[in-house]
C-alpha cells in the first residue's frame, strides 16, 4: 500500500477511527494536526465525536459561531471554521445529545455529505477527522470521507485476531457504498501506547499476519509504534503538540518528536521533517 499517492493532488483527508473507545484517537489526531501545521501544511481538524475532546485540545484563537452541524447542513464556511493557537483550523463538535447522528441517518445523502463538502473548494492540504469509538452514522460518514484511515491499536485490543476481525467487519459493512461513489479507503494500523518497546515488533508482526491478507491488502500495520509515556498526557494538558513538547528522549523510549517524525515519514514520505527550532529548550 503506497500511502503517498493518497496525498497526490495536494489534498488528503485522514480519518482516525477505531472499533474501540479510549485507544488514543483524539491524542493522535491532535498531534498529527500539530505536526503537519508546523511543516507549513494548511490543516483542518474536524471533531466528529459527540464528546468534544478534540474541540478543546488546543486553545482557540477564534471561535466560529457554528461547528460540524452547520458544516454538514450547508452553512457558510466562515460560520464553521474556528482557528487554533497552534496554527491549524478546527470544525468543532456541537452535538452534545447526538442529534447529528439522527440527521445523518435520516438524510438521503447523509453518509456522503461530509465527503462531498470536503471535496469542495476548501483551503486545506490535510484534513484530519477524529471519530468516536463506536459504530454509528456519523462515524460512517467520517470513514467514507477519508482518503486514508488510521487506527491506533493499544495492547488491550489484542489478541491480533480480534483487532483484524473487528476492523475488517467495520470496513466490509461500508464496502457497498462504492456503488454510490464512496469507496472505503485503506487503513493503516498503528501499534499504540506500548508499555514494553521489546514487545512492539512482535505484536506488529502478529497483527500484520492476521490483517493484511485476510483484508485483501486493505489493512497495513505500520512499522512505527507509539510508546506509552506520560509526556502525551502532559502535552495534552499543556495544549501543545507532542513533537514540540518532548523534543528529546527522556527515558528508554524515543522522544515524541522522533515518534511523530517516523510516523509522518511513513505515512507521507514526500513531506519534509520538522526540525526543532534552536530556541526551543530541550526537555
Ligand atoms: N502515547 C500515550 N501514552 C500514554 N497515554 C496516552 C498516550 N496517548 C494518549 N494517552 C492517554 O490515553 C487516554 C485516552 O486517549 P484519547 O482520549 O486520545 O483516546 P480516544 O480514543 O480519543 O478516546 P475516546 O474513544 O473516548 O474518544 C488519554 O488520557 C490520553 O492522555
Ligand atoms: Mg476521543
Amino acid at each position: 500500500m503506497d500511502t503517498q499517492r493518497y496525498h497526490e493532488g495536494g489534498r488528503l483527508t485522514l480519518t482516525i477511527c477505531s472499533t474501540k473507545g479510549g485507544v488514543g484517537k483524539t491524542t493522535l489526531a491532535a498531534n498529527l494536526a500539530g505536526y503537519f501545521a508546523d511543516l507549513g501544511q494548511r490543516v483542518l481538524m474536524i471533531d466528529a465525536d459527540i464528546q468534544p475532546t478534540l474541540s478543546s485540545y488546543y486553545t482557540l484563537r477564534h471561535r466560529a459561531v457554528g461547528g460540524l452541524t452547520a458544516f454538514l447542513q450547508g452553512g457558510a464556511l466562515s460560520d464553521c471554521l474556528s482557528t487554533t493557537e497552534i496554527g491549524c483550523d478546527l470544525i468543532y463538535s456541537d452535538d452534545p445529545v447526538g442529534r447529528l447522528q439522527d440527521w445523518v441517518l435520516h438524510t438521503p445523502d447523509g453518509r456522503v455529505r461530509l465527503k462531498h463538502r470536503l471535496e469542495g473548494s476548501l483551503p486545506y492540504d490535510i484534513t484530519i477527522i477524529d471519530t468516536q469509538g463506536a459504530v454509528g452514522p456519523l462515524q460512517d460518514a467520517a470513514i467514507l470521507a477519508a482518503d486514508l484511515l488510521l487506527s491506533p491499536i493499544p495492547p488491550e485490543i489484542l489478541p491480533a485476531r480480534e483487532f483484524a476481525r473487528g476492523t475488517i467487519a467495520m470496513l466490509d459493512r461500508l464496502r457497498p457504498m462504492r456503488y454510490v461513489g464512496a469507496p472505503v479507503a485503506p487503513l493503516c494500523g498503528l501499534v499504540y501506547r506500548m508499555d514494553r518497546a521489546s514487545e512492539a515488533a512482535r505484536i506488529a508482526a502478529e497483527l500484520r499476519q492476521e490483517s493484511f491478507v485476510p483484508s485483501g491488502g486493505a489493512i497495513r500495520i505500520l512499522d512505527t509504534t507509539v510508546p506509552a509515556t506520560v509526556a502525551y498526557r502532559e502535552a495534552a494538558t499543556a495544549g501543545v503538540p507532542i513533537h514540540r513538547y518532548e523534543t528529546k528522549r527522556r527515558g528508554p523510549t524515543p522522544s515524541g518528536h522522533a515518534v511523530m517524525t517516523a510516523l509522518v515519514r511513513e505515512l507521507l514520505p514526500d513531506l519534509p521533517v520538522y526540525e526543532i527550532p534552536a530556541e526551543v529548550s530541550p526537555r
